[in-house]
C-alpha cells in the first residue's frame, strides 16, 4: 500500500506492506539508520521517534499508522543543529559523556528532547522517570541524567534567545 506522511519536515510517499514496522521502514526503505533497533519488542527505546510531536517506539508501530502524520527522527532533529552541527541535547550528551557505545543514544536523545519540550527544567527524579522506557547497557545512567538536565536548559536558553 502507498503511505504518505511528513518525514523530517518533507512530504514523502512510500510503498510498504501493511505489516511493516516503522523502525524497519525507516532503516531499510528510507535509509534512516539513526533509528536503532535493540529489541523489536518495545523494551529498549533505541527506536524512539516523534510522531506528531509525541515520542513513540517505532518498533511498536505499523507503517499504515503513519498516513497523514508528521514523523521526526534523529536525523531530522540533527538537521535543526546549531553552528557546531549538534542539537543542544546532542551537544549536552557529548559534553557530559552521556554515552559510551552510543547504541542507545538516538532513542535517549529523542526521548530527552520530548521530555525537555514538556518540562524546561526537569529534576533528576523527573528525568529518571522520563527515561524509564530507554535502556542503556553501558553508562550506568548517571551521566545521561546529567546530560538531559543540561540539554533541557540549553534548549530553553536557545529558544529564549531566538
Ligand atoms: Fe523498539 Fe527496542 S527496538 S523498543
Ligand atoms: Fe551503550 Fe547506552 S551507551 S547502550
Amino acid at each position: 500500500m502507498q503511505i504518505s506522511f511528513t518525514l523530517n519536515g518533507r512530504p514523502v510517499s512510500v510503498e510498504a506492506e501493511p505489516a511493516t514496522l516503522v523502525s524497519d521502514l525507516l532503516r531499510e526503505q528510507l535509509n534512516l539508520t539513526g533509528t536503532h533497533v535493540g529489541c523489536d519488542t518495545s523494551q529498549c527505546g533505541a527506536c524512539v521517534v516523534h510522531l506528531d510531536g509525541v515520542p513513540v517506539k517505532s518498533c511498536t508501530l505499523l507503517a499504515p499508522s503513519l498516513q497523514g502524520t508528521s514523523l521526526l527522527t534523529i536525523e531530522g532533529l540533527a538537521a535543526t543543529a546549531g553552528s557546531n552541527g549538534l542539537h543542544p541535547m546532542q551537544e549536552a550528551f557529548r559534553e557530559h559523556h552521556g554515552l559510551q557505545c552510543g547504541f542507545c543514544t538516538p532513542g535517549m536523545v529523542m526521548t530527552a528532547t520530548a521530555l525537555a519540550a514538556a518540562n524546561p527544567a526537569p529534576t533528576e527524579a523527573e528525568v529518571r522517570h522520563g527515561l524509564e522506557g530507554n535502556i542503556c547497557r553501558c553508562t550506568g545512567y548517571q551521566n545521561i541524567v546529567i546530560a538531559v538536565m543540561a540539554g533541557a536548559a540549553a534548549m530553553h536558553a536557545k529558544s529564549a534567545g531566538e
